[in-house]
Formats: C-alpha cells, sequence, structure tokens
C-alpha cells in the first residue's frame, strides 16, 4: 500500500531544485547516522540534473560521506558511454564527477555497446543482478533510503509509459523498454517493484505541463494511466511541486 502521498508546494522551479536539494542532503545525513550508508535513486531528465546541480551549490555538500553513497538510476536511455543524453552523462556533469564517491557504490546501467550491454535486455539483467548483489539475503533490491521521481506531462515516471507491458512486469526489478513515447526510444527501467522498495519516493515536478498528471498522481488513478499513481514509499510519499504543477491539486 505504501505511505499516503504528502504534497509540499514550491513557489518556483529553481525554489522547487534548491529545496529538493536540501532535503536530500538530510536525508543522506540521516541515513548514514542510522545505518552507516544510504542508497539513493536517482531520476533523470531536467529536474534530476537540477536537483544534483542545487546540491553542488550547498555549502553542507561535506558533511555527506560520499564514500559511503551507494547510487543507482531509476531509468537509462539505452546509449553508447558518454553519450550526452544518457542520465549517467547528465548527472556526473552536473554534480557526480566532482563528488568523492566509491566508484563501486556507482551502479550506472551497462552502456550500449558494452559487454553488459549487447542488447537493451541484457543492460536490464545486469542491472537485476547489480541489485540483487547489493540486497539484504532474499531481497530483490536493496532498501532504498530515497527514490527520486520526475514525472511527465502523461504521468509516466522513470521509463514506465502510460499503456506499456513493462507495467506489469512485477517480477523483474529492471527491464527494457523499446519505442519509447520519450526519445530516445530505447530504454532500462527499474520496475514498480524496485521502485516502491524504497523508505521515501519523492516525486519532483516543475510546469503547469504537468499539472493533470500530478493530480491523478496525488489523488490516485488507474496504474495503466498513471504509473506516478502507483509508486509509494513504505514510510513517506512526497510530492514536491512547484505551483505550475500544483496548478490542478485540490485540498493541498
Ligand atoms: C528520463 C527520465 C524521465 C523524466 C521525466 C520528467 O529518462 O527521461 O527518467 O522519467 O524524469 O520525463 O522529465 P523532466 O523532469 O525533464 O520534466
Amino acid at each position: 500500500m505504501g505511505a499516503r502521498p504528502e504534497v509540499v508546494r514550491h513557489r518556483t522551479r529553481d525554489l522547487l531544485s534548491a529545496a529538493a536539494a536540501a532535503r536530500l542532503l538530510t536525508a543522506l545525513i540521516d541515513a548514514q547516522a542510522a545505518r552507516g550508508e544510504a542508497h539513493v535513486v536517482l531520476t533523470g531528465g531536467s529536474m534530476g540534473s537540477a536537483i544534483l546541480a542545487s546540491l553542488g551549490d550547498s555549502a553542507g555538500l561535506d558533511a555527506v560521506a560520499w564514500d559511503r553513497v551507494s547510487l543507482w538510476w531509476g531509468d537509462e536511455r539505452f546509449l553508447p558511454d558518454g553519450h550526452p543524453d544518457r542520465n549517467e552523462t547528465q548527472n556526473r556533469l552536473a554534480l557526480l564527477e566532482r563528488l568523492p564517491l566509491d566508484p563501486t557504490r556507482v551502479h550506472a546501467v551497462a552502456p550500449q555497446g558494452s559487454d553488459a550491454g549487447r542488447t537493451a535486455e541484457d543492460a536490464a539483467a545486469d542491472y537485476t543482478r547489480q541489485l540483487a548483489s547489493a540486497a539484504a539475503p532474499g531481497e530483490p533490491s536493496p532498501l532504498f533510503d530515497v527514490v527520486l521521481l520526475g514525472v511527465g506531462p502523461d504521468g509516466h515516471i522513470a521509463s514506465l509509459f502510460p499503456g506499456r507491458p513493462e507495467l506489469d512486469a512485477t517480477r523483474h526489478s529492471a527491464v527494457a523498454v523499446h519505442d519509447a513515447p520519450k526519445p530516445p526510444p530505447t530504454r532500462v527501467s527499474l520496475t514498480f517493484r524496485a521502485l516502491q522498495h524504497a523508505r521515501e519516493v519523492w516525486f519532483i515536478v516543475s510546469g503547469s505541463d504537468k499539472a493533470d498528471a500530478v493530480a491523478r498522481g496525488v489523488r490516485g488513478d488507474d496504474v495503466h494511466r498513471t504509473p506516478a499513481a502507483h509508486v509509494r514509499g513504505e514510510m513517506r510519499t512526497l510530492w514536491l511541486v512547484d505551483e505550475g504543477a500544483a496548478a490542478r491539486l485540490t485540498g493541498h
């Protein structure tokens, strides 16, 4: 079932990005205080990199033991290593390349053309193995401290798009996606099973073009129509939105 959605509104996109970054910084610090490490799932898209860029401007950046942060991706565009459209590439440029991360804890999806990325299916299978190897015994994936998710105007999250068969791939942790409506067409995505294995899920959404999707996501909707409505954290589900994205919300 997961935690009931909570909405936090910010006046502007920049305030949303800065506030989400501050929230993430605190969440990482708290996770490490409690458990010695932190597992975070990053998101692609413009908000994903905006939050990392805001984090990079934070005076508290060094309060996190970055060598004990495990980074994962909610989805990846299936492109060659270093391609500018890869979420990993964009996130590294936004901040990650400047952090003292432990490379063994940075879990990128295999790039197209690598040994593990012969096909998107191979890359998804490899990622499933990576997730399982970092999980508690018997679990398919780590219990993520925070899963960050951007949301598309159609209500997609990660690379789980409305009406697509991947929405029903509940036996897997990661799947290949072909002919995605958002370019590039070929992707690898975590499934609902993995995305929901999280203490907290945070949706970070900016812009009036997302207002309908946000309203359906917060209110609840059929999973095949609004994938974002189907992901909740075990302890907390946050919708972090600017005023444009909140335009169709009532009572929040
Ligand atoms: C991707 C993202 C995708 C993104 C949403 C929102 O690979 O494109 O994972 O799910 O988060 O489309 O993107 P924006 O934040 O840029 O609106």
